[in-house]
């Protein structure tokens, strides 16, 4: 049903697709993969009308299109969920799926609301979430968030719909919830591009997988047709061996003690310590209370009781300018509101937490700017065409590199790191894990709140879980199981 081909785009003269192609069959699921930069989101934004393209032709049901807009997209049945949600947090639920598309009373402009609500009511208990669609849609959690995304794809009548990295944020329990909608879907002739870091989902999912690597297209392979060793060659141009790096860990005195932790209601009484060299998981399902604790660790929302010491001292960090001071950094989750200013270049993003060591007498050095940069993004491998770009021109995984290039520049003793590797592609994980341990043999204490457990497994000394707001158990990770840890991360018991 659609047909991309030879498509070619350039920014400022930076080529980004070359030559790519794409196909698409009624009632397909197609993944399309590739390391962070590779292209996958502008093929889409080219498909859809957001960006121009240089080169190439895109057939829809056997026509020649080129769409403006991604409206003019939807109208003739491709739909499109981006990497970043469009939900408008002040609108109801009800408004926000019939955004653009509201139903008035005549020519007054007076919402027919209550026909909306009903309406989105109904579509949304259709795709499992019974909610009132009169609520803020700041209320939802971002998986509820992603299917009102799709019932608004829906209510177009999408014949295809497009997502890019939808399970980035959501639970396992979300993710369960959107297969389910994506299949019944499927069962129904829609077809769907689906963009995704996770090789699981992707296998557990697609039908095939299409490779990009540096704008290039690399091949086409049915799912049954092969194997996780092969798209990540694939992708990434060699094998790469083993997902996590080795280390030799040797852990020195006890750097962080917490003890009694609270702040009602999203955590209470949480105790444990961390040691220099040693990384720590902070395992638990979301909303157990993990970002939170750590929020309040870095003086970022204040704990209601408890204790902190650092280096046996007992600490009062009451902002994150006290918590720096003491040598953390906080490498937040959501990279888009609190880890980045998306207007700034990207070295002045990786600048934001650096103004002591590349000032002085209140005047920042151009010239160390700089040096910082080149240093961040050779140890990175951060992927843009400049220094000065905008951060928000970068691909995802790319943004989150610069996320965590701010705070390594700090030089920080305990480094606290929120879904670190979230939208980043598997090569580049690699990348933060070396990094990681490197650190960590310097003498560094690393606290990481990961949901992916493989993760957790592949990088911890010991998993703290987190069972709504309370430790629950603290494991060495010796012969540990992801079911051990979700045994005790939905309540299971408890052993601290
Ligand atoms: N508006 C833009 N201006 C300049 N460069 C851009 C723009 N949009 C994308 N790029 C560049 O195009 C390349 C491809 O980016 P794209 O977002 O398509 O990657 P991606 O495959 O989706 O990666 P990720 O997995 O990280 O999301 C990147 O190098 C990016 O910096
Ligand atoms: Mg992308």
């Amino acid at each position: 049903m659609l047909h991309m081909k030879g498509i070619t785009k350039a920014f400022n003269g930076n080529t980004v697709l070359r030559d790519v192609e794409f196909d698409l069959e009624p009632g397909e699921i197609h993944a399309l993969m590739g390391e962070n930069g590779a292209g996958k989101s502008t093929m889409m934004k080219v498909l859809t009308g957001i960006h121009p393209k240089d080169e190439g032709a895109i057939t829809w049901k056997g026509q020649e299109v080129a769409f403006k807009s991604p409206q003019e997209a939807e109208e003739a049945g491709i739909a499109v969920i981006h990497q970043e949600l469009n939900i408008l947090p002040y609108l109801s639920i009800a408004e926000n799926l019939f955004l653009g598309k509201e139903e008035t009373l005549g020519k007054t402009g007076i919402l027919k609301t209550k026909k909306m609500e009903t309406e989105a009511k109904q579509r949304l208990a259709e795709l499992g979430l019974n909610i009132d669609p009169s609520a803020e849609a700041a209320t939802l959690s971002v998986g509820q968030q992603q299917i009102v995304e799709i019932a608004r794809a829906l209510s177009s009548n999408a014949e295809v719909i497009i997502m890019d990295e939808p399970t980035a944020a959501l639970t396992d329990r979300e993710i369960e919830q959107l297969f389910k909608t994506v299949r019944a879907l499927k069962d129904k002739g829609v077809a769907f591009i689906y963009i995704s870091h996770r090789m699981e989902e992707i296998f557990a999912i697609c039908d095939r997988i299409t490779v990009l690597r540096d704008g290039q297209w690399v091949g086409v392979k049915r799912i049954a047709e092969t194997n996780f060793d092969e798209i990540v060659q694939m992708m990434v141009g060699r094998a790469l061996g083993d997902r996590f790096p080795e280390r030799a860990a040797t852990l020195g005195d006890t750097i962080l003690e917490v003890s009694g932790l609270t702040r009602d209601p999203y955590f209470r009484d949480v105790s444990f310590e961390v040691k220099q060299g040693e990384i720590v998981a902070l395992a638990g399902l979301m909303g157990a209370g993990r970002t939170e604790i750590v929020q309040s660790l870095f003086g970022y929302k204040k704990a209601t009781a408890g204790k902190v010491k650092i280096n046996g001292k007992s600490v009062k960090i009451r902002t994150p300018h006290d918590a720096i001071g003491h040598g953390l950094a906080y490498v937040t989750e959501d990279r888009k509101s609190e880890g980045l200013i998306l207007d700034f270049s990207v070295e002045q993003n990786i600048s934001l937490s650096n103004f002591p060591t590349l000032s002085s007498n209140g005047l920042m050095s151009a010239k160390k700017e700089r040096a910082l940069f080149d240093r961040m993004k050779e140890r990175l491998g951060i992927r843009t065409s400049s220094p000065e770009l905008p951060v928000k021109s970068l691909s995802g995984g790319n943004q989150q590199k610069v996320v965590l290039s701010k705070w390594l520049g700090t030089n920080p003793s305990i480094l606290i790191l929120d879904e670190p590797t979230r939208g980043v592609d598997v090569g580049a994980k690699k990348e933060i894990y070396s990094i990681m341990n490197e650190l960590a043999e310097k003498g560094v204490a690393i606290v990481m709140i990961s949901s992916e457990l493989p993760e957790v497994l592949g990088m911890a000394d010991r998993v703290l879980v987190m069972h709504e707001g309370k430790l629950t158990a603290q494991l060495d990770n010796k012969d540990l199981t992801q079911e051990t840890i979700m045994n005790y991360a939905t309540g299971g018991g408890t052993r601290v």
